[in-house]
């Protein structure tokens, strides 16, 4: 065999799928490990073994873990402070090369030809001891963790020791208490594995942020971590997800990453030369793809910009230097020639007390700040404005508190601001956060900030409420608003959120003032009927005359509606107090007794919870049924999410924050409640926003409760509706808390993406089920994004909540997720929930329902799906 024949033939073997992989993965007592003579893991991912650095003479040996594939990666390296001399490497005997051995004291022992030790695992512990019952085993685990284990415990593992790469589940770790942290250090230069100049590891100062060093200097920094602490990469090859955790525990924080199953290798690196490289394996070229390298440019080094200057981020054609907003350079001729290390200088001083805050959107925040916790905006602002040296602040509200119990973290800046940069919109999606800086009084009087959204919207709401059209039949609907559903529907809306005792039912009609009509609160419910597990909350429940309502709504005028449907007509008044409420009342010959509809109403007033729409008071007067609940002034989710005109009114973050609301909600329902509540009726248009666009889930008609071990129940009578309805419940009945589990996922791609589930044609595809699901797997999740947030989000929250909507609307009920394992995902980021999505089945949905000629009539919507693949 000729040499490149014989070339060709081992790189045939190396691409060969990992059935090919060395038999042993684990070093017995007594055992050796000799140049040349590998062990692979069981799975074949990775080698343990003796590698020569490239170009020394004589070769230096070192022990290394490296991924198996055809070029040689080493993630780790035992003795890269002392490697094995080896001078004549064409000799095999074993008693004149190096060796790695398990000692009889559970310890891997590197030692060199003569004998000499080189390198220990150092375990000294003294139960590791051998016995004749328990030997210790040193195993090379898939992961690429190389780990001793003696009796089932764990004495040491390699994935505590970090050399130059950061692979899936290593920790990059900081302890609270000695403020020790472990980080990763370069090589020298690519040959040599011996620490080089460069490493990165988390901030020791602050523990919010990550910080890369050249020696002991800060040579590049991270944005500061703002507690929404996870990030999920979607990467050019289809599969291939990343999801980056950062978990806070009282002794320590540190930073992991995993990937998905199957998903190619990827890694961390800090190079000789000073960058944070992410690479991912390119299987068919063979070949690491560099997906992002930090510092992406001279700008963004650490301090480049000197004291008050910026890295703008922005700046075409080239990030640059930068001023702060009010600010000039020390040197101006430096500054011009391109130097920057002076900085700025403030062109006006600032006055001790008083000034402005000049709010300053998308900025990766200075560095060494001073951190106060536990405070609101509010008095996170009051407390740089008390302090004469205050230079800025930053507030973010932290997603799940932290493990010290803090629940916002705000920066307060009393020194230089340094390291500051305009982040802009990122390749990877993290925009910094908005950075307060202090000028003085009046700079800011031409850019006033109007807060407009509080004015329009309640009159763009009411205008909308006025177009709310009949309940008709969903397959032939589109872009309208239906506001009433069966039974005891509680489809409206709510403003202020008020305390039940503020209620003072003195009505004024909001469009003509002059005719105010007084409302006499009638019998009130005692406080025990009511009162579920928190007897200390009082909770009055108003029972209203029918008269006064009727008084106070002129006898139900036409004026007064805002909505109606099958199952009654909406009103709305306003309190004399200016708080207004919606009253519904039931048609009269709606089927339900007046028992069942106490026990119903009086059920819903228990139901409390800041993501469920409240029902303030009833009425019952002979067949007359009517229902007071809070007003919402954005309406339902449908009219704005589904209107071009007006979606954008609902940027991400909006978004995301009505999306984990109702998450919190439908939790609350399912099992936070003592009741376990199923709402059946999950949809857009039975999402109210308030005028903060908070969720309330409203509408809970034909919500069943299940007793304490009652799982699932049955039913012939199928209600819900259209695209929202889970397979086992459509077609069998079966309805569990995993159908409304099912329609959450639909509605939060709807969310995401801006698109009715009743669209029956989605580019293409027959419903937006599918074409997420194929979007998904072809790794294209971005263009499901709603084109009018795509500037505006995160695309890693994003990709996230996709991905949890795809879970949500699997066919089979036991794979979708709790919605306590949502809430976990989407609020704290907790990943290990994360499974991947199975392919959904792809229904025909047909839809019949009963056409409404007479809106009083009693409305029995029938759904049929004819399952198809
Ligand atoms: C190297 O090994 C070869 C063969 O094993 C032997 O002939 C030679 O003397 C050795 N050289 C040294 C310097 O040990
Ligand atoms: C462990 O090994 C050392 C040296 O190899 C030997 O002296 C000692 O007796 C051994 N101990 C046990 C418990 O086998
Ligand atoms: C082993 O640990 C001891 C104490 O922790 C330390 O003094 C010694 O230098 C270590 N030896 C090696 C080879 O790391
Ligand atoms: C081995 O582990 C078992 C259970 O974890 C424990 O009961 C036993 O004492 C251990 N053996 C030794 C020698 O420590
Ligand atoms: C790292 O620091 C050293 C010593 O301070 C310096 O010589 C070198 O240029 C720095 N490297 C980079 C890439 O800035
Ligand atoms: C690899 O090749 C397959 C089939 O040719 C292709 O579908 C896939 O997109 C390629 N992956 C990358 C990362 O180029
Ligand atoms: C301003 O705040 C810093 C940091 O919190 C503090 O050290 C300093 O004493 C404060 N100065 C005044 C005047 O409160
Ligand atoms: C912050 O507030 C939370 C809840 O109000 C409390 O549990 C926690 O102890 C507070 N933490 C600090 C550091 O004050
Ligand atoms: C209710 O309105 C009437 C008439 O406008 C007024 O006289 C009365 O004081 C109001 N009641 C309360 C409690 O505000
Ligand atoms: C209200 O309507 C009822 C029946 O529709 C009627 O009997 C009554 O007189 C009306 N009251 C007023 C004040 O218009």
């Amino acid at each position: 065999m000729d040499s490149t024949a014989s070339t060709a033939f081992i790189t045939f073997l190396l691409l060969l799928p990992r059935l090919c992989a060395s038999a042993g993965d684990k070093i017995e007592l007594g055992e050796q490990l000799l140049p040349g003579k590998p062990i692979t893991s069981d799975g074949g991912a990775f080698v343990l073994g003796f590698f020569s650095s490239s170009n020394s003479t004589p070769a230096r040996q070192y022990i290394g873990i490296w991924y198996n594939i055809p070029e040689r990666t080493v993630v780790w390296v035992a003795n890269r402070e002392a490697p094995a001399i080896v001078t004549n490497q064409s000799s095999s005997s074993s008693s004149s090369v190096p060796t790695l051995a398990l000692t009889n004291d559970s310890n891997l022992v590197l030692s060199d030809a003569d004998g000499r030790v080189l390198w220990t695992t150092n375990i000294t512990t003294t139960v590791a001891a051998a016995t004749t019952t328990s030997r210790p085993v040193a195993e090379l685990l898939n992961t690429g963790n190389l780990v001793i284990q003696w009796n089932g415990t764990t004495l040491w593992e390699s994935f505590d020791h970090l050399t130059d790469t950061f692979i899936p589940n290593m920790k990059v770790r900081l302890n609270y208490r000695t403020r020790q942290g472990r980080r990763i250090v370069s090589w020298k230069d690519s040959g040599d594995p011996s620490p080089g100049s460069f490493s990165y590891g988390i901030d020791p100062d602050t523990s919010l942020q990550l910080l890369m060093w050249n020696g002991s200097k800060p040579y590049w920094r991270t944005t500061v971590w703002k507690g929404y602490l996870t990030t999920a990469e979607y990467l050019t090859a289809p599969g291939n997800i990343m999801y980056l955790n950062v978990v806070d525990t009282e002794e320590e924080i540190y930073m992991t990453f995993r990937v998905s199953d199957g998903a190619s290798p990827m890694r961390y690196v800090i190079t000789n030369s000073g960058k944070f490289q992410f690479l991912s394996w390119n299987r068919n070229s063979s070949e690491w793809t560099t997906v992002y390298s930090w510092p992406t440019n001279e700008c963004s080094k650490y301090g480049y910009c000197g004291p008050y200057g910026y890295c703008d981020f922005t700046a075409q054609p080239a990030a640059t230097c930068k001023c702060l907003a009010g600010f000039e350079p020390t040197s101006g001729e430096e500054w011009n020639r391109g130097s920057f290390s002076r900085g700025c200088r403030r062109k006006e001083a600032l006055p001790c007390g008083g000034g402005d805050s000049l709010a300053l959107p998308l900025m990766k925040v200075p560095d060494k700040w001073v951190l106060k916790t536990n405070l609101t905006f509010d008095e996170c602002a009051a407390e740089c404005a008390r302090n004469c040296s205050c230079e800025a602040y930053a507030h973010a509200k932290l997603s799940s508190s932290s493990a010290m119990g803090d629940i916002s973290r705000c920066l307060v800046w009393v020194g230089e601001l340094l390291d500051t940069q305009m982040m802009g919109q990122t390749p990877w999606g993290r925009a910094g956060e908005t950075l307060y800086l202090r000028v003085p009084a009046g700079f800011t009087s031409r850019k006033a900030r109007t807060h407009v959204v509080k004015i329009v919207l309640p009159a763009l709401a009411s205008s909308f409420l006025f177009t709310c059209i009949l309940f008709v039949c969903f397959c032939k609907f589109r872009g309208a608003v239906v506001f009433s559903f069966p039974c005891l529907g509680l489809d409206v809306l709510l403003i202020n959120h008020q305390r039940r005792n503020d209620l003072n039912f003195n009505f004024t009609d909001n469009r003509r003032k002059e005719s105010q009509k007084r409302l006499v609160t009638g019998s009130v419910y005692t406080s025990s009927e009511f009162v579920d597990e928190n007897p200390t909350q009082d909770l009055e429940f108003p029972s209203i005359r029918f008269g006064d309502i009727a008084a106070a709504t002129d006898n139900f005028s036409k004026s007064f509606l805002i909505g109606r449907g099958g199952f009654g007509k909406v009103y709305k008044v306003t309190l004399e107090n200016g708080q207004e409420v919606a009253i519904k009342r039931l048609s009269k010959d709606s089927n339900q007794g007046i028992e069942e509809f106490k026990n119903e109403a009086i059920l819903i007033a228990k139901l409390q919870h800041r993501n469920l729409v409240r029902l303030l008071g009833c009425c019952t007067e002979g067949s007359e049924k009517l229902l007071i609940y809070e007003y919402l002034a954005n309406g339902g989710l449908d009219a704005i999410l589904f209107d071009g005109a007006r979606k954008s009114q609902l940027d991400w973050s909006t978004r995301f924050g009505i999306i984990k609301g109702v998450a919190r909600g439908l939790l609350y329902l399912h099992q936070d409640s003592r009741l376990t509540v199923i709402h059946r009726d999950l949809k857009a248009s039975n999402i109210l926003l308030d005028a903060e666009m908070r969720p309330k889930i409203a509408d809970f008609g034909m919500a069943k409760i299940f007793g304490e071990n009652q799982q699932k129940a049955n039913t012939k009578r199928v209600v819900g509706t259209y695209g929202y309805i889970a397979p086992e419940y459509s077609t069998e009945g079966i309805f569990s808390v995993k159908s409304d589990v099912y329609s959450f996922g639909v509605l939060l791609l709807e969310i995401v993406s801006g698109v009715r589930i009743s669209s029956t044609d989605v580019m293409e595809f027959p419903s937006l089920i599918v074409y997420a699901w194929s979007l998904w797997k072809e790794g294209k999740v971005k263009n499901l994004v709603d084109s009018s947030i795509v500037e505006s989000c995160s695309l890693d929250e994003v990709l996230l909540c996709i991905h949890v909507g795809l879970l949500c609307v699997e066919d089979n009920p036991n794979s979708r997720p709790l919605m306590s394992s949502v809430v976990s995902i989407l609020e704290h980021g907790n990943t290990a929930f994360l499974a991947m999505p199975n392919q959904p089945a792809y229904f025909t949905q047909t839809c019949e329902m009963d056409k409404m000629t007479d809106d009083n009539s009693r409305n029995t919507m029938t759904v049929t799906i004819l399952q198809g693949r």
